[in-house]
């Protein structure tokens, strides 16, 4: 089979046949296509697209590219969760102890923050002595043991997937809605999921700027499982403004305790309580959402989930007093608070700017490897919604240097719109999406 041929064939928006899809990946991953032909069939599969059977062709070659994590003997039926990316998503913080605490098992891999968007592995590493990098005999242990483990990838998953989001990156093939759903789907798949609760983010601070998009990337997801055998349901969650109040490593785990403990911001608890409660209808635990929701607050309120939490940082050597006391997390050296620089409505806090202005503070890389300053961030006083009164307190810095603190502060504040008239505080989750 030349891979011309596959090329030309997509090109000219033809259906490529399950053994072309199997030969070019395998092509892919063995490293006999070079990049130029690669980088083309990426562009004519942007244009052409794929049909829902050339898609789960794709995401299974992607899968068996490497090798496949079986969960079965420790744990029969994993249910896993995903964010699409986006500022102040510290959810899989608060919902993987949840459900754990109701028996279900998570096997969570993580990524870290890129860009504008946190990592969950930045966030839990703010936890002194947290081990990320657990080898797989170590990931399956504590999952056997504890009923839960969060860490980076373990061994070598869909590499294949690898290989294209690399080239994606450079030749203006990321936004394609069959490599999109493929990538996410070969991962999830490849790290044992049998059923997946997927967050995609929409909005400004979001890869899916526009809810059509969203639902499209979403239902093409739902069509992935439905062909390969795994339950997926889909939440469409706004991603304009920050998540919760806070952004920044160790300030968001502090904000997720307080979630655990009952008293987290009312959208990010909220937000927690609707994924989690969809995790648990999936991991047959509850009848239905509504039972999920019951659950969710129960372990909340008796503690049992902030104890899974402890018991999660603690079994992957994380010092469980600063979880105790998220005072002892990292501190910056220096918070200062702005002040409303006017009297309104609040109308709009840029996600996707306040996630940079805390990259620029130290949160986060623009570049793989850069080292990251778990102590620094931002924390928003006030929501869209609000309304705040001149001179009130607005958000503090975090900060390590002084000179950082005046152009985060006038960034951020160029960041906010604002209305005189009231403004509706905006939706969480605009809709969850099921496999029928
Ligand atoms: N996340 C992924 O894992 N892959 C993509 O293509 C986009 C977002």
């Amino acid at each position: 089979m030349r891979v011309v041929d596959i090329i030309v064939k997509k090109r000219d928006g033809g259906e490529l046949e399950t053994a072309e899809i199997d030969s070019f990946i395998q092509g892919v991953t063995q490293g006999t296509i070079p990049d130029y032909q690669i980088a083309a069939w990426l562009m004519a599969v942007v244009w052409r697209g794929m049909s829902s059977r050339e898609i789960a062709d794709l995401t299974m070659a992607m899968v068996r590219s490497g090798e496949v994590l079986d969960l079965g003997d420790v744990a029969p039926w994993v249910v896993d969760k995903h964010s699409s990316g986006g500022v102040g998503d510290k959810t899989t913080l608060v919902v993987a102890p949840v459900v754990a605490a109701w028996g279900m098992p998570v096997a969570k891999m993580s990524g870290r923050g890129l860009s504008f968007s946190g990592g969950t592995l930045d966030k839990m590493e703010s936890i002194r002595g947290y081990r990320v990098d657990l080898s797989r005999a170590k990931f399956l242990a504590n999952l056997r043991r504890y009923g839960i483990v969060l860490s980076g990838q373990t061994g070598d998953l869909a590499p294949a997937d690898g290989k294209l989001y690399a080239l994606r990156d450079v030749t203006g093939t990321v936004e394609s809605i069959p490599l999109i759903a493929s990538s996410i789907m070969s991962k999830k798949i490849a790290a044992g999921a049998n059923a997946l609760v997927l967050d995609v983010k929409v909005g400004q601070g979001a890869f899916m700027k526009t809810l059509e998009a969203a639902t499209t990337l979403a239902r093409t997801m739902i069509d992935i499982g439905k062909s390969v055998g795994r339950q997926v349901t889909v939440a469409l969650s706004a991603m304009d403004q920050p998540l919760g109040c806070a952004v920044g490593n160790a300030l968001e785990v502090k904000e997720a305790v307080e979630t655990l403990r009952g008293n987290g911001p009312s959208d990010l608890a909220e937000h927690c309580e609707a994924i989690a409660a969809e995790m648990l209808l999936l991991g047959r635990k509850c009848a239905d959402v509504a039972e999920g929701r019951r659950m969710v607050r129960q372990v909340i309120a008796d503690g049992r989930a902030l104890g899974m939490f402890r018991t999660l940082a603690q079994a992957q050597g994380g010092d469980a007093e600063q979880v105790d006391h998220p005072g002892r997390l990292p501190q910056a050296s220096l918070v200062e608070m702005v002040a409303a620089p006017r009297r309104g409505h609040l109308a709009g806090i840029a996600a996707m700017t306040a996630g940079l202005v805390a990259v620029d503070l130290g949160a986060g890389r623009m570049k793989k490897g850069d080292p990251v300053d778990h102590s620094v961030g931002l924390v928003l006083r006030r929501k869209v919604g609000d309304f705040v009164d001149l001179g009130e307190p607005l958000f503090e810095i975090h900060a390590s240097r002084p000179e950082q603190i005046a152009p985060a502060r006038e960034r951020l504040l160029a960041a906010y719109t604002w209305s005189e008239e009231p403004v509706a505080a905006p939706p969480l989750i605009y809709d969850i999406l099921r496999d029928a």
